[in-house]
């Protein structure tokens, strides 16, 4: 079975890179690569955001700023591939087309960012529906998806599973909201898995037994959208 893990970059390097979380999260993943095929897209995480804000102070576009959190990606994708060893391609794919080449290799696939203007959701996205994936498992630091910001509405709460329609109403909604109050899963990333009907399951990263239940298909407390 081909399943896209989209790991937000948050959890690979908070800071600094967070070897434990780096090593449980390969060791995980290459206990379970005899029964799944992955793909795995890494997020920028603080050292994106800090090279962005380092470009924009020194004037550079939103595009220069975009391609230097794509290196961020690339180089939190070249750190998991470090505690991968032999089990992962030898190199992070650049683009849509070497990583459907190589999802067939027996190999766990890595990718980060591909093109300026996106982000890593929808670069999982677009790689499931490239390779034919039965499902996404996002690993982010939050355990779900809730109807409102737990942080800001007392009332919010999580839902077990959502349609895609419900999902995408829910992005669009926070799209339209301030810089700073983003989504899970970006709006693009929510149109692209409902067009394909791309099963994607939201699970807090951390928790990898979490993790292995969404892999696998079974129940977890996160949300399945489908
Ligand atoms: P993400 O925003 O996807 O990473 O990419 P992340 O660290 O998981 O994000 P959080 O934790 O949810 O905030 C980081 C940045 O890299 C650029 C964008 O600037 C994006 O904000 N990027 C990423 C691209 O320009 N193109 C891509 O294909 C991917």
């Amino acid at each position: 079975m081909k399943i896209v893990l989209s790991v937000g970059g948050s959890l690979l390097n908070p800071g600094r890179p967070d070897f434990d979380f780096i090593e449980k999260l390969a060791l995980l993943l290459r206990k379970l690569q005899a029964k799944h095929q992955f793909a795995v897209v890494c997020g920028g995480g603080v050292p994106a955001r800090e090279q962005v804000s380092h470009i924009r102070k020194l004037g550079g576009s939103e595009f220069l700023a975009d391609e230097t959190a794509i290196l961020c990606t690339r180089m939190n994708a070249l750190l998991l591939m470090a505690s991968l060893g032999d089990d992962a391609c030898p190199s992070v794919a650049e683009s849509f087309r070497e990583a459907t080449g190589a999802v067939n290799s027996g190999k766990i696939v890595l990718m980060g960012g591909t093109i300026p203007g996106i982000t890593t959701d929808t670069d999982a996205a677009l790689l499931a529906e490239g390779i034919g994936a039965s499902r996404i498992v996002n690993l982010s630091n939050v355990n779900g998806i809730y109807t409102a910001d737990p942080r800001k509405d007392k009332s919010a709460r999580k839902m077990s599973r959502m349609s895609f329609s419900q999902l995408v109403e829910l992005a669009s909604q926070h799209d339209q909201r301030k810089a700073g109050t983003r989504f899970i899963f970006d709006l693009i990333a929510c149109k692209l898995i409902s067009r394909s009907g791309i099963e994607t399951h939201f699970v807090c990263g951390k928790n990898l037994d979490e993790v292995q239940r969404a892999i696998e298909g079974k129940t977890h407390s996160g949300t399945v959208v489908k």
